[in-house]
């Protein structure tokens, strides 16, 4: 199937979508845009956290057919084109990054979070990153790093 949506402010189609396929899978694969990372494909870890109409959702539970004309933001989408946005620069600062394979999702989860909360108690930033696993950091240094981007956007 043929599937039109807006991804990072530009209109994209994309051609030989199979039904079963993921929003994730679309963007990665199809669309070159390998910053949401596939991890447990269950809904499970958040590293594939996008926008979808300014909602944050986990691309791999998104059928890509429900993606049909709607606004996806990815962490790529996040950054002001080269220039990193004050979530990422403060996870690379506040040294929250290990392997990195979770961090895309923890951005997009701060980004959503400051946007609703600029000045979140550590009580709001845990529940609001409580559907993102990270396996190397011990969670310390990601606290650290939304208190500092809070801090910067606040
Ligand atoms: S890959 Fe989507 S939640 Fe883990
Ligand atoms: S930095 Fe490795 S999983 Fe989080």
């Amino acid at each position: 199937m043929r599937l039109r949506l807006e991804v990072n402010g530009e209109r994209r189609e994309v051609d030989g979508v199979w039904e079963g396929e993921s929003l994730l899978y679309v963007l990665r694969e199809r669309l070159g845009l390998p910053g949401s990372k596939n991890a447990c494909e269950q809904g499970e870890c958040g590293s594939c956290s996008v926008y979808m109409d300014g909602i944050l959702v986990c691309s791999c539970l998104v059928l890509a057919g429900q993606a049909e004309g709607r606004e996806v933001v990815t962490v790529e989408g996040i950054a002001g084109g080269d220039e990193l946005h004050p979530v990422q620069e403060a996870f690379v600062e506040a040294g929250a990054v290990q392997c990195g394979f979770c961090t895309p999702g923890f951005v997009v989860a701060t980004h959503d979070l400051l946007r609703r909360e600029p000045e979140p108690t550590d009580a709001e930033i845990r529940e609001a990153l409580a559907g993102n696993l990270c396996r190397c950091t011990g969670y310390e240094k990601i606290l650290d790093a939304v208190r500092l981007a809070a801090q910067r956007t606040g």
